[in-house]
């Protein structure tokens, strides 16, 4: 546990193992680097060929000569000064965060950098140095070799004394509340599918309620089958893990104000089922409970927060594996609500156990939904593996997680629910099929959900790309990303109108 602290003492004074000053892109001297006077910093930064592009460190173990009381100095590059918002601060801070993290105490002027919005200056920092130190080593014998532990026990925050000190301590508390919900749900993504079960995953659910106060019911098979939850029970039919859903309701809002809603797939491993993938197919599809996970972490950071709304989740999780119970092609599946979708792809589960989840919370008649699904590949072709897509049936609700996502730095692009594609879906049996044809495929997976919606505003965040680094980015190693839950608090934290103070 690393302890985070605010402060406004000059940086030579601040007593730490390690001070880390910014550098922009020059370089020139970022905040708190012209305050040491025993040295020319910037000329030792530029010596050793660094021009202050985003994350070029220079380490000063001795600190002798330098007249400061802290151990070491760390310059980091920050990049260009036209550039550096909190995203910028934040994957250049999370980019050295392993080296931080093998220090015992740490103070930084790294928030200054930034010249508006300190308080999400403040928030970035602290998220960058969490979410840049996160390690999976929980399957680490440590028979192969010790396994990385962190030293880091305390971080101090520097600040001019005119920032609001009550502020900038909130954005500390921020940004801890929400990287541990982010690292809960990297936690969730990483873990194998042979230990993240539907079932064990409702049972972290449930443990996480308990410790934050969320109501939390889980959906057995048998309450499935009773509700009508055709779609998760028929995905889940397949494999010996049986399938759940897990709801949970955080009231902070008044009696009768309608909640949010929220979503997300569980598909605790996609093989593909009967419409089996290939082994290269299968390779990350423990992380098909990405959307779940995210929920998951939202409703975690939701809890703790306590902001001044109604959230519901409802996440239907099942393990999409092939057998002799498995669904086929060409059956027809009964919904939630009652409408029948036509299984042509067993591989296109992650539609058919939403379509559940989204009967259900429009029934409850929330004042919009939010689903967040590791959808489809055909959003990677469009989107590439950083930005996630969103879709919807409400401008304006777009238009706020588009913001949301734009805030918390997890980019995203909007994609068209084309209406004249609807027909792709087109059954000669059922009220539709589960797949188009292959072009449009993240759109066609999009008009699929809308159907189940009703007139609630609704968006749809597929998050099949950057749910899952193929290879370590500035602030997340290799693995489960816990994208997109940093846009989802933003989001709730907005609409309760406690969101990030804007200076
Ligand atoms: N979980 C996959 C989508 C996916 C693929 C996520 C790669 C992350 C990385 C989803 O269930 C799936 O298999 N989708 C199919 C849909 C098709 C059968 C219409 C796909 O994208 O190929
Ligand atoms: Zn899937
Ligand atoms: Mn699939």
């Amino acid at each position: 546990m690393v302890m985070f602290s605010y402060s406004t003492d000059p940086p030579a004074d601040a007593r730490a193992d390690l001070l880390v000053l910014p550098v922009l892109e020059g370089p020139e001297a970022g905040p708190g680097i012209r305050e040491v006077k025993g040295a020319d910093l910037l000329s030792l930064y530029t010596d050793a060929k660094l021009r202050g592009k985003r994350g070029e460190h220079l380490l000063i173990p001795d600190t002798g000569a330098l007249g400061v009381r802290a151990g070491a100095v760390l310059l980091v590059g920050v990049g260009p000064r036209s550039s550096i918002d909190a995203d910028a601060l934040r994957r250049a801070i999370g980019k050295v965060a392993p080296q931080l993290a093998k220090r015992g105490s740490v103070v930084t002027t790294f928030p200054q950098a930034a010249r508006r919005s300190h308080g999400e200056a403040v928030q970035a920092t602290v998220e960058g140095i969490l979410l840049g130190s996160y390690r999976f080593s929980r399957y680490k014998s440590g028979l192969d070799g010790p396994v990385e532990t962190d030293a880091l026990a305390s971080v101090t925050l520097l600040g001019p004394s005119r920032w609001d000190s009550r502020a900038m301590k909130a954005a500390v508390r921020r940004a801890e509340v929400v990287s541990d919900a982010v690292a809960w749900a990297r936690d969730l993504v990483n873990t194998p599918a042979i230990d993240c079960t539907p079932d064990r995953l409702a049972r972290e659910a449930q443990a996480m309620a308990e410790e934050t106060g969320l109501e939390c019911t889980v959906w057995g098979e048998a309450e499935l089958k009773e509700g009508g939850f055709g779609g998760i029970l028929g995905v889940g039919a397949g494999s010996v893990n049986p399938p759940r859903m897990i709801e949970l309701v955080y009231r902070g809002g008044g009696k009768t104000q309608a909640p949010i809603a929220l979503t997300g797939k569980g598909i605790s491993f996609d093989s593909g089922g009967l419409s089996i993938k290939t082994t290269e197919g299968m390779e990350w599809m423990k992380g098909d409970m990405g959307g779940a996970a995210s929920i998951l972490g939202a409703m975690k950071a939701i809890a703790r927060l306590k902001p001044k709304v109604n959230v519901v989740a409802a996440i239907p999780s099942a393990e999409n594996m092939p057998s002799g119970s498995a669904i086929r092609p060409g059956d027809v599946l009964h919904h939630r609500g009652g409408k029948t979708s036509e299984v042509m792809n067993t591989d296109a589960e992650g539609r058919l156990v939403l379509a559940d989840s989204l009967a259900y919370l429009t029934e409850q008649q929330p004042r919009v939904i939010i689903d967040t699904a590791t959808l489809t590949g055909a959003c990677m072709v469009a989107l590439g593996d950083e930005l996630f897509g969103v879709m919807g049936n409400d401008r304006s609700l777009i238009r706020d997680l588009l913001a949301a996502s734009e805030a918390a730095g997890e980019p995203a692009w909007e994609l068209p629910l084309w209406p004249t594609y609807r027909r792709m879906l087109d059954s000669e049996v059922a009220d539709f099929k589960n797949v188009g044809k292959r072009y449009g495929g993240a759109i066609t997976a999009g008009l699929f959900l809308s159907q189940f919606v009703g007139d609630t505003p609704w968006v749809h965040l597929d998050i099949a790309g950057p749910a899952f680094a193929e290879k370590a980015q500035d602030y997340c190693p290799k693995g489960g990303t816990g994208v997109p839950v940093r846009t989802l608090v933003g989001y709730v934290l907005t609409q309760a109108g406690a969101g990030t103070s804007r200076r």
